[in-house]
C-alpha cells in the first residue's frame, strides 16, 4: 500500500521555507515472491474452521451440494421452486435482484425452516456505486489516489449492505492494454503496480478492515485471469499468455486482492492458453491455493460451467461438473450444472464425499467469517435513510473531479471565464443521465446531473442552450440492454431528423460566444459485449466537431467514454481538451467545476492513449526493440504514422505548472535484498493550488531475460500550493526490484545495472540509477 505520511527531518532545511517532507513508503508492494505470501492461519482461523467441520459433519451430500449452488433470483434463468429449494437446502447463494424484500424473505426461509439453518449470500455487480454512482473504474484509476475508490467502494457496499445485498461482484481487476475491448472500463488500466493498489483500494472500500465489517459486503476479485488480453479485443475471445506475462503482469492485481484478504475470486469465462479458465486447475489450485495460501470461495463467471461444454474442453454436463469441481470451483454462478451432476459424480464414485467437502468448506467459512450465522438480516427500516444519506452524493462529486484528466489546454482556454455570456452545449452526452453514469447500474440509481445541470449553476447569468446535434447507438444492441438502466432506448431517429439536429446544432454554436462539446459513447459502447473495432467517435461526432471549430469560436472538446477514443484531429484542432470518463451521479457538477476552475484537474492516464485502433494493443511498458524510441535512427514501426501513443500513459494536465527536481538514490550500490530510496522536489511553480502525481519508473539493463523499457515502481498524488515544494520519496527494495524469470523459471532478483526516472508521466526524463551488487 502506498502510504504518505507528513513530517519534517534536517532534509528539510535544504528546501525552500515552505517545504514540507514527503514520506512516500512503498514498504507492501504488489510484487511479492511466491515463497513469502502464503497466509498464515491464525486462532480465529482455527476456530472457524472448527465451527466449518462441524457442520459438514451434520450435513447431507445434497446439503453440501447446495452451497455450491448459486440461484438466479431475477426473473431469468430462475428455478420455479426457489423457496422450497432454499428450505431443503439446495442453494447456497443468489445473484441478480436489489429487491430487499424478496431477499429478506429468502433469508428468513434459509434462517429459519432449513433444516441447519445456514444463512444465505446475496450476490451482485455493485461495481462503482449502488444506488449513488460513481467514477467507472477506470476512472476512479486515473484519479492515481488509491484513497478514492476505496472510499467509493465503502459508500458502494454500504448502500447495497442495507438493501441486503451481502456480496460484490467486484472490484475487476483484468489488465486491458486494448481499448477496443469494452470491459477496460471496468478495471484499471493497463498498468500492474497501479492495478494492484487500485485492487487493494478496493478491497478494503468494499470488506472494510476485515471481512465481516459491518456496513461492508464481500468482495470478489474477477475475472481470474487474464480475460484483459482477449484476442484483437473481441469479448470473450481466447486468450494466449505466457506465464512471464501472467505472473509479471495480469495475475498481480489478483496476487494483491489475496494479499488483502479478499473473500472471493471469480474464475473467467475464456479459454486461458487452451485450457478455460473456470477448468484450469493450475490457476485455481496451483497458483491460488498453493502458492497463494487463497483461504476465499472460487465462483464461476456465469453459467461458465456450462460453457466448458460450449468451448469443447468438457463433453457433457457431467464431465463439465467432474472438471470444474476438479479444477477448484466452489461455486457454480447460475448454471446448475454442480448441483444436477454432482450427486450422480458421487454415486458412480468419479468424485469423492471428501472432494465435496473440500469444495464447501470456503463458502461455509466465509458465511462464518461475514458473521451471518449471527447477523443474518438486514434492517430495512434503515434502508432508504442509508440510500439517502448525502455524504455519498458528496464523495462522488470529489471522486469524479479527482479522475478527470486534462488532455490539452493551449491558451489557458480552460478554465473558462466566468463572465461568458452565452454558452453552446452541443452533443449527445451532455444531457442523458444515464450516460453519464456509465454502465453496470442497479436498479434505482441515481441518473447523473446533467452537464447542463451542472453549468447552470456555476454560471447563473450566462445563457446555456444544448443541442444534441444527432444521436449515437450502437450499431449492434447489448444483450444486456434490457437489464440496466437506460438500456430500454427510444426508437431510433431517421437520417432526416439525425441531420435536423446536426444542423440545429452548429446554428447554435454559430450564434453562441464558445461552445462546450461533449462527445464520446454511451454507457453500452463500453463495457461486456461491447467491443469495438475501431476507436473513432460514434455517428456524425467527428464531423460535428469539425464543422463547429471550422466558425472559429472558442471551445472546449468534453470526453464522455469508458475507453479511449480516436481523438487525433481534436488533439491539433480542438484547444481544451477533459476526459471525462463516465463521472457517476455528480457528472455535471464535476465536469462544471473542472471546467470553471472551482477545481483544478490533476487525473492522470491509466492508459497510453493511442492515435487508433490499429495501434492496439498498445503499452508503454513493452520490451526494447532493436530500435528504441531513444535510437535517433528509430524508424518508426508503422510507416504511415508514428507507433508512440497520441498521450503517454500516466499523462495529464493542470491549471497550474509543476517542475520535478533533484533526483537523488540513498546510495548507487545496494545488496540484493536491501533497499534504497529515492527522493525527489515536486514544486508548484504556477499561481494557483493544483495536485501532480509523481511517478517513479525502473529498468533493470540486462538479465536473465530482457525486460520491459519501463516498470512503475512507485507514485504519489501530490497537493501543492503555489511556489510550495514538497519532497517525495520512493522506496526501492527487494519487491520492486524482483521479477519472474521465464528463463531461469522464479521470482528473481538479479545483480544488475538498473535506471531509475521520476516525473509526470511515462516518458519522465529525470534520470539516476544504481547496481544491485553480486
Ligand atoms: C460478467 C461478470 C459478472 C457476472 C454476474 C458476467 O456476465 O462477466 O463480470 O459479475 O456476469 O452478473
Amino acid at each position: 500500500m502506498l502510504e504518505l505520511r507528513l513530517s519534517s527531518n534536517t532534509m528539510a532545511s535544504t528546501f525552500s521555507a515552505a517545504a514540507t517532507l514527503l514520506l512516500v513508503s512503498l514498504l507492501s508492494c504488489s510484487l511479492t515472491a511466491a515463497q513469502e505470501s502464503k497466509a498464515a492461519p491464525n486462532a480465529s482461523s482455527a476456530q472457524i474452521n472448527q465451527r466449518v467441520e462441524e457442520l459438514l459433519k451434520k450435513m447431507t451430500l445434497e446439503e453440501k451440494i447446495g452451497q455450491l449452488n448459486q440461484v438466479s433470483a431475477a426473473n431469468f434463468l430462475n428455478p420455479p421452486n426457489r423457496e422450497e429449494m432454499i428450505q431443503k437446502g439446495e442453494i447456497g447463494s443468489f445473484l441478480w435482484s436489489v429487491d430487499s424484500v424478496q431477499l429478506d424473505k429468502y433469508q428468513h426461509i434459509a434462517v429459519e425452516k432449513s433444516r441447519l439453518h445456514i444463512p444465505l449470500l446475496f450476490g451482485y455487480d455493485v461495481i462503482h456505486g449502488f444506488r449513488t454512482v460513481f467514477p467507472v473504474p477506470i476512472a476512479m484509476a486515473a484519479s492515481w489516489d488509491p484513497q478514492v475508490p476505496e472510499k467509493a467502494q465503502a459508500f458502494a457496499a454500504r448502500e447495497a449492505r442495507a438493501s441486503g445485498i451481502n456480496w460484490t461482484f467486484g472490484p475487476m481487476v483484468d489488465i486491458a492494454r486494448d481499448a477496443r475491448w469494452g470491459r477496460i472500463v471496468e478495471g484499471a488500466g493497463e498498468d500492474p503496480y497501479l492495478g494492484a493498489a487500485m485492487a487493494r483500494a478496493q478491497v478494503r472500500g468494499f470488506q472494510g478492515a476485515e471481512l465481516g465489517a459491518p456496513d461492508h459486503v464481500l468482495a470478489t476479485v474477477k475475472h481470474f485471469a487474464g480475460y484483459g488480453a482477449a484476442e484483437g479485443g473481441r469479448d470473450y475471445d481466447s486468450v494466449y499468455l505466457p506465464e512471464t506475462a501472467l505472473r509479471n503482469v495480469y495475475l498481480l492485481p489478483f496476487k494483491a486482492a489475496v494479499d488483502a484478504g479478499v473473500g472471493s475470486l471469480m474464475s473467467a469465462y475464456m479459454d486461458l492458453n487452451d485450457v478455460p479458465a473456470s477448468g484450469n486447475r493450475w490457476l485455481l489450485r496451483d497458483v491460488l491455493r498453493a502458492e497463494w495460501g487463497f483461504q476465499g470461495l472460487v465462483v464461476t463467471d456465469a453459467l461458465t460451467t456450462n460453457d466448458l461444454i460450449i468451448h469443447g474442453f468438457a463433453k457433457d454436463e457431467s464431465d463439465a461438473a467432474y472438471r470444474a469441481l476438479a479444477a477448484g470451483v466452489n461455486v457454480d454462478m447460475a448454471s446448475r450444472i454442480l448441483s444436477t451432476q454432482l450427486p450422480g459424480l458421487v454415486r458412480s464414485g468419479k468424485i469423492s464425499v471428501a472432494q465435496i467437502d473440500d469444495a464447501a468448506r470456503p463458502v461455509l467459512a466465509v458465511k462464518i467469517r461475514m458473521g451471518l450465522f449471527e447477523r443474518p438480516y438486514t434492517d430495512l427500516s434503515k434502508t432508504s435513510a442509508v440510500l439517502s444519506d448525502a455524504a455519498a452524493r458528496d464523495y462522488a462529486r470529489i471522486a469524479a473531479q479527482r479522475s478527470m484528466v486534462l488532455l490539452r489546454n493551449e491558451n489557458r482556454t480552460l478554465p473558462l471565464s466566468k463572465k461568458l455570456s452565452s454558452i453552446a452545449l452541443i452533443g449527445p452526452l451532455a444531457n442523458d443521465g444515464t450516460d453519464l453514469d456509465g454502465g453496470w447500474g442497479a436498479e434505482g440509481e441515481t441518473p447523473a446531473v446533467t452537464v447542463e445541470e451542472g453549468l447552470r449553476k456555476k454560471l447563473p447569468n450566462a445563457v446555456i442552450a444544448s443541442a444534441r446535434g444527432g444521436e449515437i447507438r450502437r450499431t449492434i444492441p447489448s444483450r444486456f440492454d434490457d437489464f440496466f438502466p437506460g438500456g430500454k432506448k427510444t426508437s431510433p431517429l431517421t437520417p432526416e431528423e439525425n441531420s435536423k439536429e446536426f444542423a440545429d446544432a452548429v446554428a447554435l454554436a454559430q450564434k453562441s460566444e464558445m461552445s462546450v462539446l461533449v462527445l464520446g459513447e454511451t454507457a453500452n459502447m463500453s463495457g461486456e459485449y461491447a467491443s469495438r473495432s475501431t476507436l473513432e467517435l460514434p455517428g456524425r461526432q467527428e464531423e460535428l466537431l469539425e464543422k463547429i471549430v471550422a466558425l472559429g469560436k472558442p471551445i472546449a472538446l468534453v470526453i464522455v467514454s469508458g475507453r479511449p477514443l480516436n481523438i487525433s484531429w481534436a488533439s491539433e484542432h480542438v484547444p481544451a481538451i477533459v476526459m471525462a470518463w463516465q463521472p457517476g451521479s455528480e457528472a455535471g457538477n464535476a465536469i462544471a467545476d473542472i471546467l470553471i476552475g472551482d477545481t483544478v484537474p490533476g487525473g492522470k492516464l491509466p492508459v497510453s492513449w493511442p492515435r487508433s485502433a490499429g495501434q492496439e494493443p498498445l503499452y508503454y511498458s513493452h520490451n526494447v526493440t532493436q530500435y528504441p524510441e531513444s535510437d535517433p535512427t528509430y524508424r518508426s514501426r508503422y510507416w504511415e504514422g508514428p507507433s508512440t501513443p497520441l498521450y503517454p500513459f500516466g499523462y495529464g494536465l493542470s491549471y497550474t505548472s509543476f517542475s520535478i527536481t533533484d533526483l537523488r538514490l540513498s546510495k548507487t550500490e545496494l545488496k540484493a535484498g536491501d533497499a534504497l530510496e529515492a527522493t525527489t522536489t515536486v514544486t508548484n511553480t504556477g499561481a494557483i493550488a493544483g495536485d501532480e502525481v509523481v511517478q517513479l519508473y525502473i529498468h533493470q539493463r540486462a538479465g536473465s531475460t530482457s525486460r520491459p523499457i519501463r516498470e512503475l515502481k512507485g507514485f504519489a498524488r501530490v497537493a501543492l500550493q503555489p511556489g510550495e515544494s514538497k519532497t517525495v520519496r520512493f522506496t526501492l527494495g527487494k519487491k520492486e526490484l524482483t521479477y519472474w524469470s521465464e528463463s531461469r523459471r522464479a521470482w528473481v532478483q538479479e545483480p544488475e545495472q538498473f535506471d531509475v526516472w521520476v516525473g509526470g508521466d511515462s516518458n519522465a526524463q529525470l534520470h539516476a540509477s544504481f547496481r544491485v551488487a553480486e
